[in-house]
């Protein structure tokens, strides 16, 4: 029987040995059987299934690029080798908001350098990093459409418009 017929949180099996370190929850467990027996007959489905267990997960601790393996039956050192290769695919935690700095022409005309240094001085983190505590990811992303509000931060689900170096930091406070 293959590992990903276990139930996670009761089985031992190849998934099960890392389990009570890992912060994988039972119900995403079943989440990411439920989606490697949807695409575990189709040929050339592992990115797809990567995509699909990183939308469960968030990322790829290595229990769950095992599990992927066994249960696609492909080496675990192929289904690595396409994490790593597709920056779409995270190896390590992202953090709980995603802040998204245009870097587009209209947004570094306006200042938008400064506000991310100011960010990066505050959290101690650089573009395409996570705040050691998890509650901020940075990343620097090309023009978002909305140049007249230059220079424009999307965090999660809210787009700010004319921020500042000045303003950035009360902003993210309530971003918890
Ligand atoms: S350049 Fe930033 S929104 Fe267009």
């Amino acid at each position: 029987m293959s590992c990903c017929n276990h139930t996670h949180g009761v089985a031992v099996g190849c998934c099960g040995t890392a389990e009570t370190a890992s912060e994988i929850t039972p119900d995403q467990w079943a989440e990411v059987h439920a989606v490697i027996a949807r695409h575990k007959d189709t040929p050339g489905a592992l990115i797809t299934v990567l995509r699909e267990a990183q939308d469960v997960v968030g990322y790829f601790p290595p229990e769950l690029l095992d599990c992927i393996a066994e249960g696609m039956n492909i080496p675990a050192s192929d289904v690595f080798g396409v994490v790593s290769f597709y920056s779409l695919f995270s190896l390590s935690p992202k953090g709980r908001h995603t802040i998204k700095v245009c870097t587009g022409t209209a947004c570094y005309v306006k200042g938008i350098r400064e506000v991310i240094n100011r960010i990066a001085s505050e959290y101690g983190i650089r573009e395409g990093e996570t705040t050691e505590d998890r509650r901020f990811d940075l990343e620097g992303v090309r023009c978002l459409g909305a140049c007249g509000l230059a220079p424009v931060m999307v965090v999660g689900d809210d787009t700010h418009g004319a921020v500042s170096a000045d303003k950035v930091l009360e902003l993210l406070k309530k971003y918890t």
